[in-house]
């Protein structure tokens, strides 16, 4: 299907409501997903890292943030409750920004697309720079994300962290199985990025982008992808390595030893 057929009519949103003024910013985190991929156990989010579950580490990165005031977590939709009680029994510091009170839960969708749409609908109307992150990169340090903040305040409608890809990449025929997949093409490594969150947007244009891009199979990965299907500029800012996405088991390896050299460092 082309993205003309997918683009859904949709209403884009209007201009704040009179007497308001869209100064805020908000962090959506979806964390509704399983995890397939780690392996059997709790949902990927509420699994521990250092002892904590890794949702609370990703709220309390987005809380650390200078600006980001409100926190909506998308939780698995069979889970909300419990993941709200989980919220309430790890307290963000006093010095936070954000308050108890201003981290929303709501349930989320069969995709990320979809959870990500869930929580852009809880937003208040006086939101302007909203950033997606997920629940699965709980160690990306405050000054990537301010940095992303400021890329977007500097009038980016969309902002996404990366970093170079360390290894060539090919396209392939997929065939699965284990069987040997015909090359298509290396694209030049020079020019490719490996993008993180947390993405940065206007709220306004990420909430278009959602409304008119209907959510087809798996859905989106990425929001910015989304806001490149309606034609508006993206642009990538420096990524960090500790950004990374616990996907496989190797990967809580790495995290818990990022942890442990924290707590070393006095981080
Ligand atoms: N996510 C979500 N709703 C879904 C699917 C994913 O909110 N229906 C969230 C995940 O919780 C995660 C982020 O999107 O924080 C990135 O997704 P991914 O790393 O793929 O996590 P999972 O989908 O949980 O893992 P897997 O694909 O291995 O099942
Ligand atoms: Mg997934």
């Amino acid at each position: 299907m082309s993205d003309d057929q997918a683009a859904r009519p949709g209403t884009a949103p209007g201009p704040a409501v009179a007497g308001t003024t869209r100064t805020r910013t908000a962090a959506v985190i979806p964390a509704a997903g399983r995890g397939v991929r780690l392996g059997p156990g709790a949902p990927k989010a509420l699994r521990a890292l250092g002892g904590t579950p890794m949702l609370v580490h990703a709220v309390r990165a987005m809380a650390r943030a200078r600006d980001v005031t409100l926190v909506v977590v998308v939780a698995p939709p069979d889970d909300a409750a419990g993941v709200r009680h989980l919220l309430d029994a790890h307290p963000l510091p006093a010095s936070a920004p954000v308050g108890a009170a201003d981290v929303v839960v709501v349930p989320g969708g069969p995709t990320r697309q979809d959870s990500v749409r869930l929580g852009l609908a809880a937003l208040p109307e006086d939101v302007g720079v909203v950033l997606v992150h997920d629940a699965a990169r709980p160690l990306v340090p405050a000054d990537t994300v301010d940095a992303v903040i400021a890329a977007v305040r500097a009038g980016a409608p969309a902002v996404v962290p990366a970093l170079p890809v360390p290894d060539t990449v090919k396209q392939v025929e997929p065939r699965g199985g284990g069987e040997p997949e015909p090359v298509t093409g290396t694209p030049d490594r020079s020019r490719l990025r490996a993008v993180q969150t947390p993405q940065g947007f206007d709220r306004a244009v990420l909430a278009e982008a959602h409304e008119r891009i209907a959510c087809e199979g798996e859905g989106a990965t990425d929001d910015a992808g989304l806001v490149e299907r309606l034609g508006k500029p993206v642009v990538v800012v420096p990524g960090h390595e500790e950004a990374f996405k616990i996907t496989r088991p190797l990967d809580l390896v790495l995290a818990e030893a990022v942890l442990r050299r924290r707590a070393k460092d006095g981080y």
